[in-house]
């Protein structure tokens, strides 16, 4: 809590608990990632460093990439103007909190394509990434252990996004075929199918996609 929102609830108690009984409650529904995403909208669009300060960070350890940490600060745009937001991505870089732009110029050099920071994902859990070239899953067994699928089945080509998410292996919600994250095998049935693996390169604990799925 703020210092100022401290003193508040000592100065005025009966405003100040009506007021931090709104933020615990208001929000339910949406997750903690996408609660300080929102955050960074609303900051950038209200001009307060304060508050972006409080929040990227949170969004960063809640799960978010560089990279939309990026996209949120521009979501602002329209609200906030060019101005607000220049000034939210001078602070943002500040805090090292966006992707390095020389590494996004050399994947574009080479044609790859930056999919996000290692360090920013969870270990041992599946992570979805819905992309225009087709959708992917990605598994970080070890702290610098990526594995990058195409995201759909091997059966009937269901896109496995939307799969039952088991922590280490993911069920396609069409024929209830499993997977193994770490190694790509179907398990259940254990049939000799595998999911598709991406090519991928890590340069400075960034990882890059070098083809689309097929
Ligand atoms: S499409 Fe996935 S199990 Fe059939």
């Amino acid at each position: 809590m703020s210092k100022a929102l401290t003193y508040l609830a000592k100065a005025r108690p009966e405003a100040a608990t009506s007021l931090l009984s709104f933020y615990k409650h208001s929000v339910q529904a949406l997750d903690e990632k996408t609660r300080h995403l929102i955050q960074i909208v609303t900051k950038v669009t209200v001009g307060t460093e304060r508050g972006l300060r409080q929040y990227a960070p949170k969004a960063l350890k809640a799960g978010a990439t560089r990279e939309e940490i990026l996209d949120a600060v521009l979501m602002a745009f329209p609200a906030a103007g060019l101005n607000k937001v220049l000034d939210a991505i001078d602070i943002m870089r500040e805090m090292d909190l966006l992707p390095e732009v020389e590494q996004a110029k050399a994947a574009t050099d080479d044609t790859a394509t930056l999919l996000g920071t290692i360090s920013d994902w969870p270990l041992q859990r599946m992570v979805t990434l819905q992309r225009p070239g087709g959708d992917l899953l990605l598994f970080r067994s070890a702290a610098e252990t990526v594995v990058v699928y195409s995201a759909r089945c091997p059966h009937s080509k269901a896109n496995l996004c939307h799969g039952t998410d088991h922590g280490t292996q993911v069920e396609c919600r069409v024929h209830n075929w499993q997977f193994d994250l770490a190694s790509g095998a179907c398990l259940q049935p254990d049939n000799g199918k595998a999911l598709q693996v991406m090519a991928t390169e890590v340069r400075d604990g960034q990882l890059y996609l070098l083809e689309t799925p097929q």
